[in-house]
């Protein structure tokens, strides 16, 4: 049923706009040094999108990747009472790409009910951000 699952996930045509957004991202992104472009699409709890592209530095560890660069956006945009229903990631290499440890903790602070859709080692995955981060941290 649509509407039970819509809640904590996206729906097919959300999902579809969501690798829509993000491949659109991908093409802005500043990867001169690693030249590996990355976009990244969040759907927030009320039906908005966010895209983000990975954005490199010279002094290599300022780097900001593309999952961030989407969240920050969405904050700076909505505030900080913003939640994340699902984020989607897709690189211009065709390999996998998860998100990377510090994105995974972002991601968990604004969702930690999100749904993330990745290129995994084996295919593409759905995989719930707290399966990705089991005991994420939060001040409760
Ligand atoms: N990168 C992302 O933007 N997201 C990921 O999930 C993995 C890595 C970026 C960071 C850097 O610009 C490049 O990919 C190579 O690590």
């Amino acid at each position: 049923m649509a509407s039970k699952r819509s809640q904590t996930s996206a729906s097919e045509r959300q999902k579809q706009r969501l690798f829509q957004s993000a491949e659109k991202a991908m093409k802005r992104a500043h990867a001169p040094y690693s030249k590996f472009r990355v976009g990244a699409a969040l759907l927030t709890s009320s039906g908005k999108i966010f895209s983000g592209c990975n954005v490199e530095n010279a002094s290599y560890g300022l780097t900001n990747c593309a999952e961030r660069t989407a969240i920050f956006s969405a904050v700076a945009q909505l505030g900080p009472n913003m939640k994340i229903r699902a984020i989607a990631v897709t690189n211009d290499q065709g390999v996998p790409c998860s998100p990377c440890g510090a994105c995974r903790q972002v991601i968990y602070e604004f969702g930690p009910d999100a749904m993330v859709y990745f290129q995994g080692t084996a295919g593409w995955k759905d995989s719930p951000i707290t399966e990705l981060l089991p005991e994420g941290f939060r001040f409760e």
